[in-house]
């Protein structure tokens, strides 16, 4: 099994993701939103946790990332940074917390880096909330983009399909991630765009870019329950499964109830 032989123990920075950009090494991220979870991530080598507001759906079973809260993410990314010894840590800010305007922004980022101790912020969008992004980085606090596919705008796209098809919002595109790279990210994640659009993205930037659905990146990242397979409802293309861990574990339960209900749990050697 590859993967977890990770021979650089030291905890990643934002300057080695962009080193690792300019060595050509691929950035391995994922999602976590609890302390075991996060552990286990850690421990198999991934590079950068995304807390990622996608713990609305996964963890709350609400249909968008919508109503999570600023305080639920804290408790997410607390859980998170308990965990973690090695990758670097990104939490994602809520819907609504650095929208209104770019001090509220500063002062809801401020809060998640105090009492959650993650090593950056990852806000969704791009040129219209540039003045925001601007502020949090003069705070000292390291940004990282999210463009294409926002699932924080779902109510204004009115699908979760394919972003940049069309060669406006392709060029939109391509001039907000320029201006994320020049105001200051570190990175940048692009979701659900096509691969060709992607290519260019990395090309025109220097900071690394890291894709969900949009073919070869300088890195990717996934939903840790979506690639250990514990949701069987959802797999769209872009999802590779590494495990059925929906089934693994409703035989192991199955087996926990039939043992219970057979007496056979516990056994002697199960008990004081
Ligand atoms: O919240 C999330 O999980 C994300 C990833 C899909 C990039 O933003």
């Amino acid at each position: 099994m590859a993967g977890y032989l990770v021979e650089d123990t030291r905890k990643v920075t934002t300057h080695r993701l962009l080193e690792m950009k300019q060595q050509g090494k691929k950035i391995a991220m994922l999602t976590a939103y609890d302390y075991t979870t996060a552990s286990i991530v850690d421990g198999a080598g991934v590079d950068c946790i995304l807390v990622g507001d996608s713990a609305s759906n996964v963890m709350a079973g609400n249909v968008t990332t919508l109503p999570i809260t600023l305080d639920q993410m804290i408790y997410h990314a607390r859980s998170v940074t308990r965990a973690v010894k090695r990758a670097l840590v990104v939490c994602d800010m809520p819907f609504g917390t650095y929208q209104v305007n770019p001090t509220e922004g500063v002062k809801n980022a401020i809060r998640i880096m105090q009492e959650t101790g993650a090593d950056a912020l990852k806000l969704e969008g791009g040129v219209e909330i540039l003045d925001t992004i601007q502020k949090i980085l003069e705070a000292g606090i390291p940004v990282m983009g999210h463009l294409g596919l926002t699932p924080q705008s779902i109510n204004k796209f009115g699908t979760y399909a394919v972003r940049a098809k069309e060669e406006a919002e392709a060029r939109k595109l391509l001039s907000d991630a320029q201006a994320l790279e020049n105001v200051g990210c570190f990175a940048l994640v692009t979701e659900k765009i096509p691969a060709i659009l992607n290519a260019q993205v990395c090309e025109l930037c220097s900071i690394p870019v890291i894709g969900i659905g949009a073919g070869a990146s300088d890195g990717q990242v996934l939903v840790v329950d979506d690639m250990l397979g514990k949701n069987k409802d959802f797999s769209p293309k872009f999802l590779r499964r590494y495990a059925d861990l929906h089934q693994i574990m409703t035989d192991a339960i199955g087996q926990y109830v039939s043992d219970v209900k057979t007496g056979d749990f516990p056994n002697e050697k199960e008990r004081y």
